[in-house]
């Protein structure tokens, strides 16, 4: 029974979401699906927060449902080589049923001489093992663990698919080169999705002709969530709580959040609690005030790394003008059109901003654009 007038919030925001906190997202779940089985290497590329780590969770749910090994790493604290074969090693003996069956798989079928060491203490489940390599082995045993998956996949003569999430990261980490040496000789075995928000790092590593993952991939843009998917999304949990939200108000929920999900989240989550039983468009203005205080001190921070040139073009930028270069715009911030591309630039280096067809631009995050506009009111 659901529980009409329930004083609990229905809306999430941060931390990944699944099951009924989840929406849409048919499209790119099964085009993954499609492609991975297909032995398919994809790059799932997105602003942050528009919902990467949600939607590999589902998928990887969807495949443990079919008896597909889908394991999930995610490499964003990873500091060094070691920790990465680490975090690597553990996420393959979850998806091996735990670190027990893992060593015993690894050691008596894949053939495998590692040695393990307890990380840290804890429940069974939580143990994460340290692999017991000096300095000089883990380079080899870097070799090994990303190994594993193929092996398994070869032996077992089943498909196996490896999401690494925040992979811009390992190219601080100086195994570019290997890890693409690696991933190449498992062929259709291995099936890998790399993700991550740092587009600007992501597509030089992947775009540039230079560089080891130069074209190995298909990449997915992963937008904001279309507001057909949100309508009955978000109508639902306020009628199933006992309040009415009309589509037109979703639909200008979604157009202000440009469909990104934990902003729709964020925004409807404010919304609830301000109405008792109606919105009322007025309410729509509230939540949102309260959504951009909440988020002020990222976005101050978001500010505060740019330069000062570039500061000034996000405040263009913002403006929307017709004419990005023209000398009206450009002067009144003391501006000329060198420096002004080379803002430009920057902006989109620091995951500031995108460019889109017609030269325009847009902010990867649409609330820090209107942010902006409200502090230089
Ligand atoms: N499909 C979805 N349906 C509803 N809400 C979602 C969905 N995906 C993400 N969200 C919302 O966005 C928030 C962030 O999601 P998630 O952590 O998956 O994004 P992310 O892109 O991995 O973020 P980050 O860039 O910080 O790693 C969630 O807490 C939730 O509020
Ligand atoms: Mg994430």
């Amino acid at each position: 029974m659901k529980n009409k007038n329930s004083q609990h919030n229905p809306f999430v925001f941060g931390g990944t979401v699944s099951g009924s906190d989840f929406c849409g997202r048919g499209v790119e779940l099964a085009e993954l699906q499609a492609d991975a089985l297909s032995g398919q290497n994809v790059l799932v590329l997105a602003s942050r927060r528009y919902g990467k780590t949600s939607m590999l969770g589902v998928f990887r749910a969807a495949r443990k449902q079919e008896g597909i090994k889908c394991m999930y790493v995610d490499v964003s604290r990873v500091l060094d080589v070691a920790e990465f074969a680490d975090e690597y090693f553990n996420a393959f003996a979850r998806e091996l049923g735990g670190v027990e069956r893992a060593i015993e798989t690894i050691k008596n079928r894949l053939g495998f001489n590692l040695s393990f060491s307890i990380k840290q203490a804890g429940a069974l489940a939580d143990f994460a093992y340290h692999l017991d390599v000096g300095v000089k082995e883990k380079q080899v045993s870097l070799e090994q663990v990303v190994t594993l998956p193929f092996s398994y996949a070869r032996k077992e003569k089943e498909p196996f698919i490896v999401i690494i999430d925040e992979f811009q990261e390992t190219a601080k980490l100086g195994i570019e080169a290997k890890l693409r040496s690696y991933f190449q000789t498992h062929g259709r075995d291995v099936a890998y999705v790399f993700a991550g928000s740092k587009k600007s790092i992501l597509l030089r590593m992947f775009g540039d002709a230079g560089r080891p993952f130069y074209q190995s991939v298909k990449t997915m843009h992963l937008d904001g969530i279309p507001g057909k998917d949100w309508q009955g999304f978000i109508a639902g949990k306020f009628a199933d709580t006992g309040k009415k939200i009309s589509s037109k108000q979703i639909s200008k929920i979604v157009t202000l959040a440009a469909g990104c999900p934990y902003l729709v989240q964020h925004l409807c989550h404010a919304l609830w609690s301000i109405v008792s039983t109606m919105v009322h468009d007025r309410d729509l203005g509230q939540a949102l005030d309260v959504v951009l205080a909440r988020e002020d001190y990222q976005y101050s921070m978001s500010w505060d790394i740019l330069s000062l040139t570039q500061q000034k073009m996000a405040l263009i930028l913002a403006a929307e003008p017709t004419e990005l270069y023209s000398k009206d715009v450009l002067g009144q911030h003391g501006l000329v059109a060198s420096a002004a591309q080379k803002a430009l630039a920057g902006l989109w280096l620091k995951n500031v901003t995108d460019r889109i067809e017609g030269g325009r631009y847009t902010f990867q995050d649409p609330f820090f654009k209107l942010w902006l506009l409200k502090q230089k009111k």
